[in-house]
């Protein structure tokens, strides 16, 4: 069954597509300005005469929180509790299946690796299927339900798929699937096969799976689902409004992102920004974007040309979520960075590999490309850009178990077999946890046990 929401005060803004470039308006269901090409995203003329949805910042502080233990479906989204903030869907026609609602964690020992003080985990990867998508996808979906359309599409790296997959099936939409053979994880292929998506492994990267699929949506009538959908970064923002709620308000010196297709860090600028618009905060924390060194077209592209034109890359990296060389929303999230006084940095596929181990092993966990913030964070702290006093908030965008395969090799020490003489041969062996082969011995587990006492444990 459908959950729908059964409340009829609507609540959300009038909204508006507007060029990124030339800031022309457009029609509600494209994706590019139909006069230079670039992307839209979504504005709200009327708050800046009277607040989102007609309401002050504390009012609508108090009525978000209130939501939370209201029994109505939308209300129970961790994505519409924040309606005002979004376009206005009816809300019969909203899929949602809970998404939102992500836990922040305090990391002490990753803190303590970074050479931070403190440091938080907004963890985006505890949504229904996963990951982040979901708080962009409800949105998304549901406008595709209410426009009409009866098939929506996507190239994905793994975790998009799964989230429209399952949204489509939620929604009484067919969905159709494209991404690259071989390179993305099974248990993000197993997810969408699971929730009934048409799903396509072609022989490309994903850029490849991206240039067929416009193709495809000019040609027949289906809705696309890709990030530069405006409506998925209008639910990705809510991440950043439920961080700050969780900081009862207060604004965290930085954020750190991991950087892909590069949507999701326009959507925690874009929150952020109209967050300080609306008057709920006086200042921006400062938003960077960290990117694997083999799939960099951002970083290469503000340190060798000062963002002017992206230089795409062929992207190689084993966090295959971030497996991107041509990213569409580069625009978007070069104006956050620049307008957050930000930065970018690049990390190495050890320096990932450990990351991820040291997110694990304070009992959290995520997949490969959530934890480039934290290699990353290492990086701005080690050149002073994050003070060892200030505040930090990773992004953590996947689930541990989106990547299973991933975690085995490296605890049992195949994932940089060659690597083992390296000097971070000495770091990767210190975080590996290979499974142990025994007897069914008593004494063999007891003695186990002994000797694993004698090391130190992590302290709490
Ligand atoms: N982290 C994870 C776990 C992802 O799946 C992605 C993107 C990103 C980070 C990067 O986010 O693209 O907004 O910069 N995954 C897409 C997909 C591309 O198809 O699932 P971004």
């Amino acid at each position: 069954m459908i959950e729908q929401a059964t409340n009829s005060k609507a609540g959300t803004s009038v909204s508006q597509l507007r060029c990124i470039g030339c800031g022309r308006t457009a029609l509600p269901d494209r994706f590019r300005c139909e006069h230079c090409r670039d992307l839209l995203e979504i504005i709200y003329p009327g708050w800046n005469d009277c607040g989102a949805a007609g309401l002050s910042a504390s009012s609508l502080k108090k009525l978000w929180l209130a939501r939370r233990s209201s029994l109505d479906p939308v209300d129970q989204s961790g994505v519409w509790r924040f309606r005002e903030m979004l376009p206005e869907i009816p809300q019969t026609q909203i899929i949602t299946i809970k998404e939102g609602n992500t836990p922040v964690y305090e990391l002490p020992h990753c803190a303590r690796t970074a050479g931070v003080k403190q440091l938080f985990a907004k963890h985006q990867g505890m949504n229904p299927t996963g990951s982040f998508k979901d708080t962009g996808m409800t949105v998304a979906a549901s406008f595709a339900r209410q426009a009409g359309y009866k098939w929506v599409a996507c190239a994905s790296t793994g975790n998009t798929s799964a989230s429209m997959a399952a949204y489509a099936a939620r929604g009484g939409l067919h969905s159709l699937v494209l991404i690259p053979d071989g390179k993305i994880s099974w248990s993000k292929l197993s997810q969408s096969l699971d929730y009934g998506a048409i799903t396509c492994q072609l022989k490309t990267d994903f850029d490849g799976c991206v240039r067929v699929l416009n193709e495809v949506v000019e040609r027949m009538p289906v809705y696309l689902l890709n990030s530069v959908n405006p409506y998925r970064v209008e639910g990705q923002k809510t991440a950043a409004f439920e961080l700050l709620e969780q900081s009862d308000w207060q604004v965290p010196d930085h954020i750190i992102v991991p950087g892909g297709n590069l949507a999701n860090s326009s959507a925690i600028g874009k929150a952020l920004r109209e967050m300080k618009q609306l008057g709920f905060i006086s200042r921006l924390p400062k938003i960077s974007v960290i990117q694997a060194e083999g799939a960099n077209p951002l970083v290469r592209t503000i340190r060798e040309n000062g963002g002017e034109t992206l230089i795409p890359v062929h992207a190689e990296t084993m966090a295959t979520a971030i497996r991107i060389g041509n990213p569409a929303s580069w625009k978007k999230a070069l104006r956050v960075i620049n307008e957050s006084e930000g930065t970018v940095e690049q990390v190495s596929e050890i320096e990932i590999a450990v990351a991820k181990a040291e997110i694990g092993a304070e009992g959290i966990g995520c997949e490969p490309a959530s934890a480039v913030t934290l290699a990353g964070l290492k990086k701005l702290a080690k050149s002073g850009f994050v003070k060892s006093n200030q505040s930090v908030v990773l992004v953590l965008t996947g689930h541990l178990l989106k990547d299973s395969e991933f975690t085995l090799k490296f605890h049992r020490g195949d994932l940089f077999a060659e690597s083992s003489q390296a000097p971070e041969g000495r770091e990767l062996k210190a975080n590996q946890r290979a499974p142990i082969i025994l007897e069914p011995s008593v004494n063999a587990v007891i003695e186990l046990l002994q000797s694993a006492e004698k090391q130190k444990p992590n302290e709490p």
